[in-house]
């Protein structure tokens, strides 16, 4: 018994010297290992004489507790002041201000291009999705561009190795794909998406661009729609003064074809740099579809008529906000796109 009281008493004074936690470990495996002193002196009951084995036994196991919950303390302790200390060193000052996270936004050709959209949906055109890699028939032949036709030189074109297919270098074989998939079905749909050209890249041309181009097939469709379209849709994006000028073109695919211009919008028609002194800026090449082009998207040119437009999307933002090199879209200089 007198063992057991040295023990405890040992021991206790032993975890009261334990200075951190590695020590109160060390101390827990000395009493509680498996060769531990309290194990030891549990077993040592069977030495004892049967008349005070009881009492023996007793003391032994109100030790044990006891230093089971001592040492559970300590340790618990330890950490509280393991945690103080840690809050001590590493203490943060709240009040500094924050580093603001940098937001990420949409590219100006990508707000630029819901915009027209979102605009060309209020007036009733749906948007339909055609494919960048096209076939030379679809993107010239079907357009009324055979082979060798002179105009094709408008469009410099990307070809692939595979013979005949090519990277679209506008969105106008769109209407061949819209016409035989709707088909005797009015039309009233925007194809908006990315061209190729190749093409000297400079601060006016890239060798990729997007375009929305439009079209409109069904009975009695004129002349006067298109304008009436062109002249709303100019309006709404840039402004309900602004009016529209219509200049007679040559485009294969329509007759009459035609360009528009929009009264400038740095000087309003008088004449200044943005304008090159003419008072006007070019917006997009229209016109009535060619029967041709109609009679290939299914269509019957005496009972069906349409009107088609074209415009580059990147020379739109271009002129709203006064950019000066298309090269700027697609070079990703933060200095650029966090503007928009
Ligand atoms: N596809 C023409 C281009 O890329 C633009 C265009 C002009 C589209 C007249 C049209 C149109 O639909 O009617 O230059």
């Amino acid at each position: 018994m007198s063992d057991l009281a040295s023990l405890e008493q040992r021991a206790l004074t032993q975890l009261t010297a334990s200075a951190d936690e590695a020590a109160l470990r060390d101390w827990h495996t000395q009493y509680f290992g498996k060769q531990g002193e309290i194990l030891l002196a549990v077993k040592k009951v069977g030495e004892v004489p049967p008349a005070e084995r009881r009492a023996y036994g007793q003391e032994a196991n109100r030790i044990k507790e006891c230093l089971t919950q001592a040492y559970e303390k300590a340790l618990a302790a330890e950490h509280e002041k393991k945690l103080a200390r840690d809050l001590q060193s590493d203490a943060l000052d709240v009040t500094l201000p924050g580093r603001p996270a940098r937001v990420g936004r949409l590219h100006v050709a990508t707000r630029d291009m819901r915009r027209i959209t979102a605009i060309f949906a209020d007036m009733g055109f749906q948007v339909y999705r055609s494919r960048e890699v096209e076939d030379d028939l679809t993107n010239f032949e079907l357009l009324n561009m055979p082979p060798h036709h002179p105009a094709r030189d408008m469009w410099d074109t990307f070809h692939t190795t595979t013979g005949g297919v090519l990277l679209r270098t506008h969105t106008s074989p769109g209407q061949i794909h819209i016409m035989r998939e709707c088909c005797p079905k009015p039309i009233r749909v925007i194809l908006p998406g990315m061209c190729y050209r190749y093409e000297a890249i400079t601060t006016r041309s890239e060798i990729m661009f997007q375009q929305v181009e439009g079209l409109a097939v069904g009975e009695k469709v004129s002349m006067t729609d298109l304008k009436g379209t062109i002249i709303a849709f100019a309006r709404r994006l840039f402004g309900k003064d602004r009016t529209v000028r219509i200049r007679s073109s040559y485009f294969p695919f329509t007759e009459p074809s035609i360009e528009v211009d929009m009264d400038c919008l740095v000087c309003a028609g008088k004449g200044c740099g943005l304008c090159k002194g003419t008072g006007w800026l070019e917006i997009m090449g229209a016109g009535m579809v060619h029967p041709i082009v109609l009679k290939n998207g299914g269509y019957d040119p005496s009972r069906t008529s349409g009107f088609a437009f074209g415009m580059g999307i990147q020379r739109i933002s271009m002129l709203q906000y006064g950019i000066d090199d298309i090269r700027y879209f697609w070079a990703n200089d933060l200095r650029f796109l966090s503007q928009f």
